[in-house]
């Protein structure tokens, strides 16, 4: 027996109060207060807990080795961590419009032949399901089953009762849990749906997909809250110029993060880019201010060409514009710079950014950072096809990297006339392009010899 209760959170700041008011009196927001019922376990079931039938050791657990259900984009699985885990329960979100849909569609429809797929189109009317199946897809696939209904209640039954391998729930936003009042969306409403069907999952050994929309009140009354509930959470982004969509692994107990895959939007739905860096390097040129760096995104190089502008400041405080990459981190290669070179970077203005909007935060960009800046400030590009990968320390040091033969095997692939490492890197397997060395930033200026400074 167990006793209902409720209070109000509010949405913005997690106040909470036993009544409804309209203003939070501890973040000042309007109408952000939501009710969240609880129930209270009496002392009879507390008193019928056998504490040692939930107690194992780990002889006693069983491991079941399960087969990953994989799909015909190779994209998806990799984020995945290498295909779907039965059972388990993943969260992809992404704005409105993205392309959620459109990608859950299309992996359902890769799947089905193989395995029963229930999709739940809570968000979306099951005639403009139709629609977009017929934009991605002309043949009718077996084993993919559609339904409209939003409830909670019911969405449980019918995965109970026909017992597919996967389920997708689009969207979880618009799940209406039946046994509380609360709208759909709403805090409570969410959490509830999301431990339901984690349930569901677990119990029954059903995958399940729920989308779910940032939302314009920011993320937290949005899929953010559930990030903590679920077992991966993917984002789908548009990040570049070209229109790529990027789904990235937030979060995953199945395999590893950041894990990153590449899609276009075709007017067929949802293609992969399988040779991103063959994309990347397509759109990159051998000019003054520019260099090619390397950055580990999960368990892959992706090439990133990082340009820089400096121009010697006419008057007034010296500007920093820099996008893709912390602002910081630009700001201290350049001190270094100025400290250990005498480069006069404090008298420049310093432009900034990663070729095609995208963003990275691996410091195996150290070195590009700083060779892009002297590249511009010289105006001199770098001598053939190179890259490099190194770290650079605050006393002007240049040190070795992470997972270098990763980085060296992908850069001998895309055919890179060398490599700039740091001295004492140590290179475990010699597939490569030819290395040159450097122990210290002073060796920098060897890059460009006949130094021509703009004025
Ligand atoms: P959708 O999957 O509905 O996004 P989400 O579920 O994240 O809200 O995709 C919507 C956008 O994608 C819409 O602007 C139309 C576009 N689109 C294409 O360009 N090509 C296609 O084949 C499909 C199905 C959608
Ligand atoms: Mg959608």
């Amino acid at each position: 027996m167990s006793k209902a209760q409720s209070y109000f959170e509010c949405l913005t700041c997690s106040y909470q109060t036993v009544k409804w008011i309209g203003c939070c009196p501890e973040c000042k927001s309007w109408n952000s207060l939501d009710e969240i019922v609880t129930t209270k376990v009496d002392a009879k079931y507390k008193a019928a807990i056998q504490p040692d039938k939930h107690l194992f050791t780990l002889a006693d657990i069983k491991l079941e080795e399960q087969a990953r259900i994989t799909s015909a984009c190779s994209e998806w699985d990799r984020v995945a961590g290498g295909g779907i885990v039965p059972g388990s329960f993943i969260l992809v979100s992404g704005d409105p419009g993205i392309g959620k849909s459109t990608l859950l569609l299309q992996i359902s429809t890769q799947l089905s032949p193989k395995h029963t797929i229930i999709y739940f189109s809570s968000e979306e009317s099951l005639p403009q399901v139709k629609l977009r199946f017929q934009r991605i897809q002309k043949t009718t696939p077996e084993n993919l089953l559609f339904s409209d209904q939003s409830s909670l209640q019911a969405i449980i039954e019918i995965c109970k009762s026909k017992k597919p391998t996967l389920v997708i729930i689009d969207s979880i936003q618009n799940v209406l849990n039946e046994e509380t009042n609360a709208l759909p969306g709403t805090i409570s409403q969410l959490k509830e749906s999301a431990f339901r069907l984690m349930k569901l999952a677990k119990e029954h050994n059903i995958a399940i997909i729920a989308t779910g929309h940032i939302t314009k009140e920011g993320t937290i009354a949005g899929p953010k809250l559930l990030e903590h509930m679920v077992d991966a959470v993917f984002y789908l982004q548009k990040e570049d110029q070209w229109q790529t969509r990027t789904l990235r692994s937030i979060k995953n107990r199945f395999g590893s993060i950041n894990e990153i895959g590449f899609f276009h939007m075709k007017g067929d739905g949802l293609q992969e880019v399988q040779n991103i860096n063959q994309h990347l390097l397509e759109q990159t040129k051998n000019a003054p201010g520019s260099t090619l760096v390397s950055s580990l995104e999960g368990t892959r190089p992706i090439f990133l060409e990082l340009q820089a502008l400096t121009i010697p400041v006419k008057f007034g405080i010296p500007q920093r514009i820099i996008t893709g990459i912390d602002h910081k981190h630009v700001v201290l290669i350049a001190a270094i710079l100025e400290k250990y070179l005498h480069i006069p970077l404090s008298k420049h203005d310093i432009f900034f950014k990663i070729s095609g909007g995208l963003k990275t935060k691996d410091q195996t960009c150290d070195l590009g950072i700083a060779l892009a800046l002297l590249s511009s400030y010289f105006q001199q590009p770098l001598a053939g096809k190179t890259i490099a990968l190194a770290e650079l320390s605050l006393t002007g040091q240049v040190k070795p990297i992470y997972n270098i033969d990763i980085h060296a095997k992908e850069c001998k692939t895309f055919g890179f006339s060398s490599m700039i490492i740091a001295q004492d890197q140590v290179l475990h397997k010699q597939d490569g392009p030819p290395v040159k060395r450097i122990s210290t930033v002073h060796e920098l200026l060897l890059f460009f010899p006949a130094e021509q400074i703009l004025d």
